[in-house]
C-alpha cells in the first residue's frame, strides 16, 4: 500500500515509517518540523540525537534499502495540502500531525489557542482534500485514550448503547478531556465523525494509550533512533520518571499517584497502527480504536522506573509534589479494547523490558538530561494564571553542548 504520515519526523512518525517501508510498503512523509522548535522553546532537546531530516533519509537509504518520499510543509496551508494528496494519491492516510502537549496547550491563551486551532484546521484540510483529491483512501486519524476523561463506569471503543425514556440508541460515549489539547482530539473526532457520513469517506480513529519506548525492530543504527523527550511538557511521566533516575533526581509522580491511563509500547503501537492501515475501514465507516495494551497507575510506574533503576546501579528515591493538572488522583478505570485484538494484534513487548532498554539508551546519553535538568520539574500549572511567566523564568539551559557532534535539532541547516 501506499501510506501517507502526517508528522513523520515526529516520536511515532519516523518509527512507523521505518516500521511500514519494512514490510514492503510505499511510505510518504509530511513535516514543518515544528516539535523540534516547540521543544526549543521550552529549554529542552530529546534525550537521543535527532539528525537533521536529510540525514535521516540518507540513513533509511543506507540501511534499509527504501526511500522514504518526503514532502517539507505545514498541514495549515490548504493549498499545500490538497497538491500532496493530489500527487502521491495515497491509499492510507495516518494523520499524526498535530500539536500534542496538553502541558503546552495549558501555558497561556496563545498556546490553547494554537493547539485547537492548528489542530482542528490541519484536520478539516486534510478531510477537504481528501474529498477532492481522494475520496476512497482510509484516515487513520491519532485520537487519544485522554478524549474520554476517567468515567466512573467500563468506558467503550467510540460508541454504547442508550436507553433513556424508553427509547434506545447507539451514541457517542461521552468524553471529558482533562485539558484544551484533549479537547481539540475531541473536537477533531466530531469533526472526522462528520465527514465520514457526509461525504462516504473511510476512517479509523485512534483513541491512542500514552506510549513508552525508544526502539522498534527496525531500530538498528544510532541515526535511526526516534526522539526521547523527558522535559514537563513534551515529555511524559514514565520518560520523566526514567530521566529523573538516570541523572540522580527524585522520581515524582504528581499528586497521590492513582491517576490510572492505558499505556501501550512504541513497537506494539506501531503493530497496532499497520493493522489498522492493513484492515481499513469500509466507505462511509466512522471506526474507533481504543489502542492502549494495559491500564498503569502513575505509581505503578514510578515503581517500575525505581526498580530497573536500582538493576543499574541507580538508588532512585519516590518524592510526591502537588499535582499541577486537575484531575482525579484515584479513580476507576476500565476501559475496553478488544477491536485491535480482533484484527491480530498480539503483545509483544513487556513494561519492565522496555523500561530496561530505555534505561540502557539514556544512560548512554546522561549529559543531554544533565545539561537539561532544570526542566524536569512541573511549571505548568492548570489552575495559574502564571504559567508562561514561570516557564520564562525557569533556570536557564547552560550554552555548553555536552556531546559536541551528536546532532542538532535544528532540521532546516542541511535542508535550505
Ligand atoms: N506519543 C504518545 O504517547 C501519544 C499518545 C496519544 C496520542 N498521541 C497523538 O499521536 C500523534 C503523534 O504523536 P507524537 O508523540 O509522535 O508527536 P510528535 O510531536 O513527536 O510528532 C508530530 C509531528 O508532526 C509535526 N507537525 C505538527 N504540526 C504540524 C503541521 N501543522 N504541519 C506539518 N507537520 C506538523 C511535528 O513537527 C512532529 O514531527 C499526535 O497527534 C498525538 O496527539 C500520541
Amino acid at each position: 500500500m501506499k501510506v501517507l504520515i502526517t508528522g513523520v519526523d515526529g516520536y511515532s512518525g519516523w518509527p512507523l515509517a521505518l516500521h511500514l517501508l519494512a514490510r514492503g510498503h510505499e511510505v510518504v512523509g509530511i513535516d514543518n518540523f515544528v516539535t523540534r522548535r516547540r521543544v526549543s522553546e521550552v529549554g529542552s532537546w530529546s534525550a537521543t540525537p535527532i539528525p537533521s531530516f536529510p540525514r535521516r533519509l540518507a540513513a533509511v537509504k543506507e540501511v534499509l534499502g527504501r526511500d522514504l518520499a518526503f514532502h517539507r510543509g505545514d498541514l495549515q496551508d490548504f493549498d499545500f495540502v490538497r497538491d500532496v494528496l493530489a500527487r502521491e494519491r495515497p491509499d492510507a492516510i495516518v494523520h499524526l500531525a498535530e500539536q500534542r502537549s496538553a502541558p503546552y496547550s495549558m501555558i497561556d491563551v496563545h498556546h490553547a489557542v494554537t493547539t485547537q486551532v492548528e489542530n482542528l484546521t490541519g484536520t478539516l484540510h486534510l478531510l477537504y482534500a481528501m474529498r477532492a483529491v481522494c475520496p476512497d483512501a482510509h484516515l487513520v486519524k491519532m485520537g487519544t485514550m485522554g478524549e474520554y476523561g476517567t468515567p466512573n463506569v467500563d468506558i467503550p471503543e467510540g460508541f454504547f448503547e442508550v436507553e433513556f425514556r424508553g427509547r434506545k440508541d447507539t451514541l457517542p460515549f461521552p468524553r471529558r478531556a482533562g485539558s484544551w489539547y484533549h479537547w481539540s482530539k475531541v473536537f477533531d473526532s466530531g469533526d472526522v465523525m462528520f465527514a465520514t457520513g457526509i461525504w462516504n469517506l473511510r476512517a479509523t480513529d485512534v483513541m491512542q494509550g500514552v506510549i513508552y519506548g525508544i526502539r522498534t525492530p527496525e531500530i538498528t543504527d544510532r541515526r535511526l533512533l526516534t526522539r526521547f523527550d523527558f522535559d514537563e511538557t513534551w515529555g511524559t511521566a514514565l520518560n520523566r520518571f526514567i530521566a529523573q533516575a538516570v541523572v540522580g533526581l527524585p522520581i515524582t509522580p504528581y499528586g497521590k499517584g492513582g491517576q490510572r491511563r492505558g499505556f501501550i509500547a512504541l513497537e506494539d503501537s506501531m503493530q497496532s497502527l499497520r493493522l489498522a492501515i492493513e484492515h481499513p475501514a469500509s466507505p462511509g465507516e466512522y471506526r474507533v480504536l481504543n489502542q492502549f495494551d494495559a491500564a498503569y497507575s502513575v505509581n505503578e510506574l514510578a515503581e517500575v522506573a525505581r526498580r530497573v533503576a536500582a538493576e543499574f546501579g541507580l538508588a532512585a528515591t519516590i518524592e510526591h509534589p502537588p499535582d499541577p493538572r486537575v484531575e482525579a488522583e484515584d479513580h476507576y478505570y476500565q476501559p475496553i479494547h478488544d477491536r485491535l485484538v480482533g484484527l491480530g494484534y498480539r503483545r509483544t513487548r513487556e513494561l519492565e523490558d522496555v523500561v530496561r532498554e530505555i534505561f540502557r539508551d539514556l544512560i548512554r546519553y546522561r549529559k543531554r538530561i544533565q545539561a537539561r535538568r532544570h526542566v524536569l520539574a512541573a511549571t505548568t500549572q492548570w489552575r495559574s494564571e502564571d504559567s508562561a511567566s514561570a516557564l520564562a523564568a525557569r533556570a536557564p539551559a547552560p550554552t555548553a553542548h555536552p556531546a559536541p557532534g551528536t546532532g542538532g535539532e535544528d532540521p532546516a541547516r542541511s535542508l535550505a
